[in-house]
């Protein structure tokens, strides 16, 4: 019997959806298991279903010589190491598609928060100090009219784009590879060198995957080379933007606000950030509706049963295909 180890209760029950031929195990914790929790609890199984907070490493995988298939409950999988699972002949799936509208409604949700300034607003009026409607209270950026800049145009970058259409703004985009020309016309999106959107963006939203292309990315330079006022979100990977470097670009005044749902080192947050009010943080929440996890998790475990029943799997990451 084939044995698959879920490295965290999921929102469905995988013992009872998958199939009897394979053995579920469940690590028993609502926390995420350390790598020799991993090591001990995987032992003899051939595959793993993993989240972004499991380090996939190559000492983990030296450790489990039985496991084949890492199947990520994320489209990121920057937790693995692709390289390594490559040389040892083991598979990495993801999820990507079933997250994407989820994913993108939080972004614009950051967007929107910051630029309307929600956060202050429900922190006055929790606090007893609203006193009444006035003209000059909390005033935010109007969207409309706006652009929105999109670095990395995949399939959240464009529902982001979406959204942000309907919300009369204008597109502008950076991406490795351009999006097709029928993609670029029905979002009126234009692509633009890094520097351009950097430059032209009133709201900037990152949409790109974590690799050493854009770790860092957005540090104080860049900060600064940002327009004056601009709202800066963050729903892809916290270490894509330099932390220190954004609080000392909103100190200055330089940015009207930033949005952010992953972060440098996360659970921690940058203290500089957390007693900022124009900054609006979430705890990594980008996919979390019951749905999209719902579907998350059954597209991984779909593709554990397909190949574990020989079968090639749905979704491998692109470097592995
Ligand atoms: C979540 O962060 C994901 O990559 O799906």
């Amino acid at each position: 019997m084939t044995a698959l180890f879920v490295t965290r209760r999921l929102p469905i029950d995988v013992r009872a959806e998958a199939p009897p031929e394979i053995e579920v195990r469940v690590f028993g914790e609502d926390r995420p298991p350390t790598g020799s929790e991993i090591a001990r609890e995987a032992r003899g199984c051939a595959a793993l279903l993993t989240l972004v907070s499991d380090p996939v490493d190559d000492a983990l995988l030296e450790a489990l010589p039985t496991v084949r298939h890492v199947a990520q409950v994320a489209v990121g999988y920057d937790n693995v190491d692709v390289e390594a699972c490559r040389r040892r002949g083991v598979l990495v799936t993801h999820t990507p598609d079933v997250l994407t509208d989820a994913t993108a409604d939080l972004a614009f949700t950051l967007v929107l928060a910051v630029a309307r300034r929600v956060r202050e607003g429900e922190a006055l009026l929790r606090s007893g100090r609203f006193e009444g409607w006035s003209p000059t209270m909390l005033l935010g950026v109007e969207l409309s009219g706006r652009t929105l800049g999109v670095y990395g145009f995949g399939r959240i970058g464009r529902a982001v784009a979406r959204r942000a259409r309907g919300f009369g703004m204008r597109v502008l985009y950076t991406s490795r590879s351009g999006a097709p020309a029928e993609v670029e016309a029905s979002l009126e999106a234009t692509r633009v060198p890094f520097e351009a959107l950097l430059e032209q963006s009133d709201v900037l939203s990152i949409h790109a995957p974590l690799d050493e292309r854009t770790r860092g990315r957005f540090g104080a330079a860049e900060l600064a080379a940002m327009k004056s006022g601009a709202i800066l979100v963050n729903t892809a990977r916290g270490p894509i933007v330099d932390e220190g470097a954004l609080a000392a670009a909103l100190a200055g005044g330089h940015l009207f606000g930033a949005g952010l749902d992953v972060f440098e080192r996360e659970p921690e947050v940058h203290p500089a950030l957390l007693g900022r009010d124009d900054v609006v943080l979430l705890p990594h929440l980008g996919s979390a509706t019951e749905a999209a996890r719902q579907r998350m998790a059954r597209t991984a475990l779909a593709d554990a049963v397909r190949v574990a029943r020989g079968e090639p799997p749905a979704h491998v990451v692109p470097e592995l295909r």
